[in-house]
């Protein structure tokens, strides 16, 4: 498969600490990327790098073959890469019809945006059942479902996910998964999924990288990974 997004040996990091030292990892178009690791081993610094939120020290950063690293992150957006970043909530004040709005501020086709509104509608029937209610007022698996509906309306090439299982249950983890799983097939998405969970991540993914302390730690397909039994104890829970 073409390669979308190449991040290559990269250093990054905050002040005086390196978050991410030479990190190389290669995002397939029309794939799903998985990228795993404890907390606090540099997953959010590699998303917040690609988007132009944290500067790369060192290192290429290049989405569909140009250099992206050194744009500001509105540039990048515009590109096509969006982002839903973890632990980030709705804007409770408003409905989830003007949360939807947002995602698309940067367009200005309002048929387009309609439609697009409607294909959302489809593949999160509860976002059209809460259409007009405060999106405060949605349950935490509602809202991780409005933030990636909301960041779809930007019509990404490239969708990076930060954690989108965190806190949720097990059914509604399956349940955003399998939506992912069908946007990634129907809409032709290419994602980067940032999780702690590693299970789920590799159930969907056809590669993944775990880092580790800033540093790739190990990178293969997730049959390789979990055969490989020194990997798969240290990193995978299994
Ligand atoms: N804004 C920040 N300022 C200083 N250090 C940070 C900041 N954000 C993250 N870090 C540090 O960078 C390292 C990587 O963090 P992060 O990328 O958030 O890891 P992960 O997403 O894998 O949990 C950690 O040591 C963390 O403490
Ligand atoms: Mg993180």
């Amino acid at each position: 498969m073409a390669e979308l997004l190449s991040f290559a040996n990269v250093s990054a990091g905050y002040g005086r600490i390196e978050a991410l030292s030479e990190v190389s990892l290669s995002v397939a178009a029309g794939g799903i990327t998985a990228l795993l690791g404890a907390n606090g081993a540099g997953k959010t610094t590699v998303l917040n790098t690609i988007c132009g939120l944290v500067a790369a020290r060192k290192g290429e950063i290049r989405f569909d073959g140009k250099r992206i690293d050194g744009l500001a992150s509105e540039r990048v957006v515009s590109l096509g890469i969006s982002q839903v970043p973890e632990g980030r909530e709705v804007f409770h004040q408003m409905s989830v019809q003007e949360n939807l709005l947002l995602g698309a501020h940067q367009r200005n086709e309002a048929d387009g945006i309609a439609r697009d509104i409607e294909v959302m509608c489809g593949y999160f029937p509860i976002l059209k059942q809460r259409y007009r209610q405060m999106a405060g007022t949605l349950s935490g698996g509602e809202q991780q479902m409005l933030l990636i509906a909301r960041a779809l309306m930007a019509r990404p090439r490239l969708l990076l996910l930060d954690e989108p299982s965190l806190g949720l249950s097990p059914l509604l983890v399956q349940q955003v998964f399998e939506t992912i799983v069908r946007l990634h097939r129907e809409e032709e998405l290419t994602l980067l999924i940032v999780e702690q969970n590693a299970a789920i991540a590799l159930e969907v993914a056809q590669y993944a990288y775990i880092l580790e302390n800033g540093e790739v730690a190990a990178h293969g397909t997730p049959d390789d990974l979990s055969a490989n039994d020194a990997v798969a104890s240290a990193y995978l829970g299994m």
